[in-house]
């Protein structure tokens, strides 16, 4: 058994569906539902007795000490966040209570838990944090990727908030010995993505007509990952990572935000062609820089490639078409997220249970 927070989120519910298409071990997810957790992303285990959901929050210590009591989960992989930058910029209290404060309770109760185990369990029980390479602030164009041995220098509420979680993980590991593994990976993208972040909303945003949103020059640069390839990095992590050791996850993918967003349009006007007969990219539309924007992302995965033999499975143009594709075939999904119906899942698939 292990328990994940977060996973009715983007990447935690691609991993739940994931390790669930893998493995028989069962899954505790424990996700709080806030507007970016989705249970229809999990529709298609409703009926799956080894993916038990609860709704809470992470930083409920009553509960998390109940559930690790009950599941006995052998690791507990900690995706719970808030996690959109711009968000943060607007209302940062929410990413300091669940990202630090959050993740503090979390610790607390995960060190009560391990403390008491069994010789034999106790040894191979796992923490895995799951973080961000935002923790390393901004590169200048000139500057390698970002190694583990960066220093943290986070610019945004969200990354400050992740930088913060990341030391107490690493604390807890140094003072109390809590067997701990941390991942920062570089930008996500595929289905199941929230339609704020660039490439849903870009794909969304093309396909009701609407104006393509990018910020100042366009220019700043991300390091783009399929989230499936996230997913294998992390179970590549709990099985053979070092503990206390840090693993930078990415594809070496970097691209200028106009790039992805040209790459996009292309696809669509292939895919599903304007009725005008006109590129999307007559959609785009320069607006106000993000404040305090990161110029550029870059992510050395050297240290994961080499120890664990780590590779991604998809290039950028196999991914990128890839969730394209997914969102012209679940339209549906994308219609009840803009029109808030995807709440009802929870009543619908779990409370009538
Ligand atoms: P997301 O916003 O899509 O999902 C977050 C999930 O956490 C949601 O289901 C939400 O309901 C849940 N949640 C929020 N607060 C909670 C709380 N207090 N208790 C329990 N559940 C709570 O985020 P994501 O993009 O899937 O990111 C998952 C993790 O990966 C985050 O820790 C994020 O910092 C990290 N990360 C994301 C990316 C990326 O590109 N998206 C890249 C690197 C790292
Ligand atoms: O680097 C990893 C991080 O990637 C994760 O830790 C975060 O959780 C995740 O949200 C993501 O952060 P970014 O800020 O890089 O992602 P976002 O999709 O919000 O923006 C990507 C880039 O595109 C960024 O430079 C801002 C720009 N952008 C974004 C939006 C939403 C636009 O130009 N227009 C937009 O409308």
């Amino acid at each position: 058994m292990i328990l994940v927070t977060g996973g009715a989120g983007f990447i935690g519910a691609n991993f739940v569906l994931d390790w669930l298409a893998q493995s028989d071990e069962p899954v505790v997810n424990l996700d709080k539902l806030t507007y970016a957790g989705n249970l229809e992303t999990l529709a298609s285990l409703a009926n799956n007795p080894k993916h038990v959901f609860v709704q809470g929050d992470i930083g409920d210590s009553a509960l998390v000490d109940r559930l690790l009591a009950e599941h006995q989960p052998r690791a507990v992989l900690n995706f719970a966040a808030e996690s959109h930058v711009d968000r943060s910029i607007h209302g940062p209290e929410d990413f300091v209570q669940t990202n630090v404060l959050g993740t503090f309770r979390l610790l607390e109760s995960v060190r009560g838990y391990w403390g008491a185990l069994p010789a034999e369990q106790k040894t191979a029980f796992r923490l895995l944090h799951v973080s961000t390479d935002e923790v390393y602030g901004s590169l200048s164009a000139s500057d390698p990727a970002f190694t583990e041995e960066n220093k943290y220098e986070p610019n945004s509420p969200y990354s400050a908030s992740k930088a913060a979680s990341d030391h107490l993980v690493r604390a807890w590991h140094h003072t109390y010995g809590l067997p701990v593994l941390t991942t920062n990976c570089s930008n996500n993208y595929g289905p199941f993505h929230f339609p704020e972040k660039l490439i849903p909303l870009m794909i969304v945003n093309a396909m009701a007509g609407k104006p393509l949103p990018v910020y100042g020059d366009g220019m700043q640069v991300r390091d783009w990952l399929y989230v499936k390839d996230h997913c294998s990095a992390i179970r590549r992590v709990l099985e053979a990572g070092r503990l206390g050791e840090t693993y930078n996850v990415g594809g070496w993918n970097e691209k200028p935000n106009i790039e992805i967003v040209h790459t996009v349009c292309a696809l669509l006007d292939q895919l599903r062609p304007r009725a005008d007969g006109r590129s999307y990219k007559e959609q785009i539309s320069f607006v106000t820089d993000r404040p305090g924007h990161d110029r550029r992302y870059a992510i050395d995965a050297r240290k994961l490639e080499r120890e664990l033999g780590w590779k991604p499975a998809e290039t950028f143009d196999s991914g990128i078409r890839k969730t394209v594709e997914w969102y012209l075939d679940n339209a549906a999904w994308v219609r009840n997220v803009q029109s808030g119906a995807y709440r009802d899942w929870v009543k619908k698939q779990y409370e009538a249970a």
